[in-house]
């Protein structure tokens, strides 16, 4: 048996490439064989990006959400959930922080609120001239004509997870969505010069190894520039509130196999995974990872921003964030990276 992992993940590592039984196979492994996977793993992402860490700093900006997703604590329905959303100038002040702390990347994030598409590319417009920082858009789903209003107004990256690679669970858990246009989404926003980051999310109710085997293919396919990939956590005001939590061990297996089948693809430690574990981060850079993403959303809006429960850095502040993940990625023998680590896939002018 032993012998058998490690021929597929030399396999793995040499030709970037496994049939679905075969990832089945590694994924359906109990983790306490996979030393092999999560050290081949480590090692590829030290060849391709040596020990730099790439941090894009997280703003929130609003937990307004017309969607229902059935994970999910922004979604629509979580009448318990108090609401906010940034002014234009809280949003400007946050980038400009994150920059003075020394950041490449803010990333925008929100649930899917009708922010004003026309502010959003002020805001973006402005972040852009103050600062030498790329901007990452991680907004939802919205018309196509925005998302070429954004990139005109000088964002970088778009993140759209596409979450499951099961039509069918996609239509199950994201009801009045369409799995076709979060690809169509995708494909587009990569045609238009966005570097794109997608992802799954590791333990959702009705997953399995086969489907999980379909979300590296889908990525593979869809040659995106980011993965990010974090455990289900279940919220007590949603649907899945009984359901059972992901486990770090099959985000690990998925991480370490996204390294090896999509080689040079940045893939985050997620924020997720350092919930569910102390050191659920550590060990994702560990098993491949080379991106963490730091909040620099001003405290007093975090607890707000609640897509799961007992989520880390609620208490602290934006510096506090980034001096705690200095400590992290150097305890490893890591290092923070003072470059934007744009995709190594592509060439950027
Ligand atoms: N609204 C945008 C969207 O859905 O793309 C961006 C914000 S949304 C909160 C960001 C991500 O949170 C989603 O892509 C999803 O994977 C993740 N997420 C939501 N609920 C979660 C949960 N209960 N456990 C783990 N991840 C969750
Ligand atoms: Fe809204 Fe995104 Fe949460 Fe879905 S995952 S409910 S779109 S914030
Ligand atoms: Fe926020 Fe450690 S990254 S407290």
């Amino acid at each position: 048996k032993n012998k058998k992992i490690k021929e597929l993940v030399d396999k793995a590592a040499a030709e970037a490439n496994l049939s679905k039984k075969e990832i089945i196979y590694l994924l359906e492994q109990d983790f306490s064989k996979l030393d092999y996977l999560i050290k081949k793993a480590d090692q590829k992402r030290k060849e391709l990006f040596g020990d730099e860490v790439h941090l894009r700093a997280i703003i929130e900006i609003s937990s307004y959400c017309k969607q229902n997703c059935h994970y999910c604590g922004l979604r629509k329905d979580n009448s318990e959930l108090e609401r906010y959303q940034l002014e234009k100038e809280e949003i400007i002040t946050a980038a400009n922080q994150a920059a003075e702390l020394g950041y490449k990347t803010i990333v925008i994030q929100s649930g899917e609120d009708d922010y004003p598409a026309q502010k959003i590319a002020e805001i973006i417009r402005e972040i852009k001239h103050n600062n030498d920082i790329a901007v990452t858009l991680s907004l939802g789903e919205r018309d196509f004509g925005v998302y070429k209003l954004w990139k005109e107004a000088g964002a970088d990256r778009y993140l759209l997870k596409h979450e499951t690679a099961d039509k069918k669970l996609y239509q199950k858990y994201h009801p009045g969505m369409s799995f076709e246009n979060r690809i169509e989404s995708l494909k587009y926003l990569k045609y238009l010069g966005y570097q794109t980051g997608s992802g799954v999310i590791i333990g959702l109710p009705g997953q399995n190894a086969e489907t999980l085997a379909e979300d590296l293919s889908l990525l593979k396919e869809l040659d995106v520039d980011m993965v990010g990939s974090g455990p289900f956590i279940p919220h007590q005001n949603t649907p899945l509130k009984n359901s059972r939590q992901g486990t770090l061990e099959m985000t690990l297996k998925f991480n370490a196999l996204s390294r090896l089948l999509l080689q040079l693809t940045h893939i985050p430690a997620t924020t997720a995974l350092g919930t569910i574990d102390d050191f659920g981060r550590q060990k994702a850079l560990q098993a491949g990872a080379n991106v963490v993403m730091p909040n620099v959303t001003d405290s007093k809006y975090r607890r707000k921003y609640e897509i799961y429960p007992a989520k880390i850095c609620i208490e602290e502040q934006a510096a506090d964030c980034r001096q705690c993940i200095g400590g992290i990625i150097n305890s490893l023998g890591r290092f923070v990276s003072t470059e934007r680590g744009d995709s190594r896939k592509i060439k950027t002018g």
